[in-house]
């Protein structure tokens, strides 16, 4: 079966949440050959788990991820816990006797390892924290290189051009991006003849990016929602006035007409239009609770009421201040 983004229709999307759980859409061995297909969205599973803000019991969190069904991790060098989160992939791994490769495994490159060498070492330092051979993906954090802070300049070319030679040595089976703007990704896709497999970007009923969206569809690019409980997490605040969106009525609403949470819509939601939602908790009943979401039932209607939420265009990662370089131009939420 091969789904593309654009072909996927309610049906379709509804029956990949259900296929979630089989281990027919667990990625294959790591594979040698660049890959020259998009993904589909039955390789990459639409559920995966977050792991930034993981502290203290960082471990017991992903291994309990692993034993509650999730099949996709969602890492990165500055989260600073990737030994952590390795300990946690093993112990789970160990506990449900699955192997690597019933995993999908994403890092993230930082800003401090933009250029034509240090990306090779950037992975290598990742992996072994992590302690796996390849990784399923490696994005690009962000369209741009510490190096230039403070010059208002964006760099990611040459990085790019580096993570493609790490396809080719079999670190990573797929590379993708994040965080890039409109006029970084068409300029990426000009100058490379590997455009990314998946773009992962912040998306949540407050802040929902439909064109966005499309244009990653038009061009095969999968797309992953980050942040999907929106300004939740404790390093954002929420603006005055603003009501949580775990606490939002619309979403309460729905979640006790079908038996859900809101949390539970709130991912439901994000999957059915066809992006993979990576929700962090740090506690077991959260942890299992979103896992719940992939039995989360939405109707129509349902999604036709979230959809209006979108008018809040509220973004909560933006670091173009304390960086000094612009961010996100001519999307939402600027
Ligand atoms: N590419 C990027 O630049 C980027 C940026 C941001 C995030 N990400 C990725 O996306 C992942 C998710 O985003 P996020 O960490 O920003 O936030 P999030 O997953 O939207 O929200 C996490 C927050 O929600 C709470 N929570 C989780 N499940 C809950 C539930 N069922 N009921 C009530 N509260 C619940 C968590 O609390 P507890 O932990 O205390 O349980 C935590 O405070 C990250 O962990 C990271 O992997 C990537
Ligand atoms: C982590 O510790 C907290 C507090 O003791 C607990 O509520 C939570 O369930 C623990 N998480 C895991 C995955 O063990
Ligand atoms: C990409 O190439 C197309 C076709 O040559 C051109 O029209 C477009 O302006 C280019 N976009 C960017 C951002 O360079
Ligand atoms: C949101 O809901 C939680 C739990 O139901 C509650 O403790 C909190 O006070 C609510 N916050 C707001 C701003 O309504």
């Amino acid at each position: 079966m091969r789904l593309t983004t654009a072909l996927l229709s309610l049906a379709a999307s509804a029956l990949a949440i259900e296929n979630n759980n089989d281990a027919a859409q667990i990625p294959l061995e790591p594979s040698t050959v660049l890959p020259t297909e998009p993904l589909t969205l039955d390789t990459i599973p639409l559920l995966g788990f977050g792991t930034w803000n993981l502290k203290d019991n960082v471990s017991e969190a992903v291994s309990w991820a692993i034993q509650t069904g999730y099949r996709h991790i969602d890492c990165a060098d500055a989260y600073g816990n990737e030994d952590k989160v390795g300990k946690g992939i093993s112990d789970g791994l160990l506990k449900t006797g699955l192997q690597r490769s019933d995993l999908w495994v994403t890092s993230k490159l930082w800003n401090n390892a933009h250029g034509t060498s240090a990306p090779e070492a950037a992975i290598e330092t990742t992996l072994k924290r992590l302690g796996v051979g390849y990784l399923d993906l490696y994005h690009m954090h962000w369209p741009v290189s510490q190096s230039t802070f403070g010059n208002n300049k964006i760099e990611y070319r040459d990085t790019w051009a580096a993570m493609g030679l790490l396809l080719e040595k079999g670190k990573t089976r797929h590379i993708g991006v994040s965080n890039f703007d409109p006029e970084q990704l068409k300029d990426l896709l000009n100058h490379t003849s590997h455009p990314p497999s998946v773009h992962q970007m912040e998306l949540h009923p407050y802040l929902q990016q439909n064109d966005w969206i499309a244009f990653h569809e038009k061009h095969n690019i999968h797309v992953t929602a980050y942040s999907p409980f929106a300004g939740t997490n404790p390093t954002y605040s929420w603006p005055e006035g603003v009501s949580p969106i775990l606490n939002n009525t619309v979403l309460q609403k729905i979640a006790k007409k079908r038996d859900c949470t809101a949390a539970q819509v709130a991912l439901a939601w994000g999957m059915h239009r066809g992006t993979s939602v990576i929700p962090k908790s740090q506690h077991k009943k959260y942890i299992e609770q979103n896992f719940g979401s992939l039995k989360c039932e939405l109707k129509k209607k349902d999604i036709k009421k979230i959809d209006e939420l979108g008018e809040a265009h509220l973004r909560f990662n933006n670091p173009s201040k304390g960086w000094k370089v612009d961010l996100y131009k001519g999307l939402e939420g600027v």
